[in-house]
């Protein structure tokens, strides 16, 4: 067999630097609670949701991943000249192609890095830093920008009881580059689509292309009527059924993540769940053990949950505000629709 040889490897990476942007507006549980018949203090009992950030109408997801990926550069110093990928994940890139990385590289002067989307909804950005730190190792790019960005007030509908009243917006982006000293652990992740149903988007695209083009043939006067009533499609969950699914599944996830990078959970200073609920955070957080002395991320609080952005603006937020100090050894683990799980070890830039 020919051995293609020259493919340079790299024993490495590292996070350099985490950049973030928060939806402009702080929407507060009564501005919300009238639709959905529920009020203030439900909401915070049952979520820890105080607020949530949500951007502005006119500010899009390319708006909100450049404004995060600019922030991460100036952070690490370098320039979208030096970028040599972009990977943004989202689940509200509301266009098939051309893929949001593109515009985005273009925006930050990375052109012509290559560039991609990645859909896993709550586990994004780890399935991202996850495909940065695999291609600096496998000698496809020295840095590489990982965008998880969401623009959740697109996809809900504000009389949805089930999901509606976590939802936020923001970008978190980090800057991936190789390094001789690895800052990454090996990530442990998956997916069950035979749950696919547990959170999930109302309607296909496709049911309004088959309606455009009168399809199905036999269209009853019920089919018509639903048609007629169809709204653009949104997000819905079953909330106790994910709730289980997290509490029972996540902590071996973290334990294995913890434990392939040659660590135990002693090791680990900082603890940074994606940001679905604050009852799943103080769940996973006494499942775990984690002694008080670990910092977790709470920035649910104050930002909601922003799906694939949440877990690198609890880190911006944690490394901004000086809760926990550069270096520190942080678990995070991404989890959600799909359902795509996946969690590292990093050490915080
Ligand atoms: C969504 C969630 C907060 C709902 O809380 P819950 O306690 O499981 O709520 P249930 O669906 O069991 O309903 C309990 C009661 O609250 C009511 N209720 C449900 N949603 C409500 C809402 N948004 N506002 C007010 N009341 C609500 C129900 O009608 C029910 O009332 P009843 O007891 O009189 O029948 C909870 O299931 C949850 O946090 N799930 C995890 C989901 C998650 O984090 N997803 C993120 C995706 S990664």
């Amino acid at each position: 067999m020919t051995t293609l040889l020259g493919a340079p490897t790299t024993t490495g990476s590292r996070i350099a630097a985490i950049g973030g942007f928060r939806g402009e507006n702080l929407v507060t549980n009564d501005d919300i609670a009238g639709p959905i018949n529920s009020s203030d203090e439900w909401i915070r009992q049952r979520t820890g949701i105080v607020t949530r950030a949500r951007a502005d109408h006119d500010t899009t997801i390319a708006d909100m991943s450049t404004a995060a990926a600019q922030d991460a550069l100036a952070k690490a110093g370098i320039t979208g000249a030096d970028v040599d990928a972009v990977i943004v994940s989202t689940v509200t890139h509301f266009e098939q192609t051309p893929a949001l990385a593109t515009i985005v590289a273009d925006r930050i002067g990375a052109t012509p890095a290559p560039a991609f989307d990645l859909s896993a909804a709550c586990a994004g950005y780890c399935y991202g830093i996850a495909q940065a730190d695999a291609m600096v190792r496998a000698g496809l790019a020295r840095t590489v920008v990982v965008v998880g960005v969401e623009k959740m007030s697109d996809f809900i509908d504000p009389t949805d009881r089930t999901i509606s009243f976590l939802l936020g917006d923001g970008a978190g982006a980090a800057v991936v580059t190789a390094s001789d000293q690895t800052g990454i652990g090996p990530t442990v992740w998956g997916s069950d689509g035979g749950q696919a149903g547990v959170i999930y988007q109302t309607r296909s695209w496709l049911d309004y292309r088959h309606e455009e083009l009168g399809e199905p043939e036999e269209e009853t006067p019920e089919l018509a009527e639903e048609v007629s009533q169809m709204r653009t499609p949104t997000l819905r969950q079953l909330g106790p059924t994910v709730f289980k699914w997290v509490i029972s599944t996540i902590p071996g996830v973290a334990r294995q993540a913890v434990a392939a990078a040659g660590l135990t959970l002693d090791d680990i200073e900082v603890f940074i769940p994606h940001q679905a609920n604050m009852r799943i955070t103080d769940q996973l957080t006494k499942l775990l053990k984690l002694p008080d002395s670990v910092i977790v991320a709470r920035d649910i609080a104050e930002t909601g949950n922003t799906s694939a952005a949440s877990i690198p603006l609890a880190t911006e937020r944690l490394l901004r505000e000086g809760t926990a100090p550069s270096g520190a050894v942080a678990l995070q683990v991404g989890f959600g629709a799909g359902l795509a799980y996946a969690g590292q070890v990093v050490v915080l830039p």
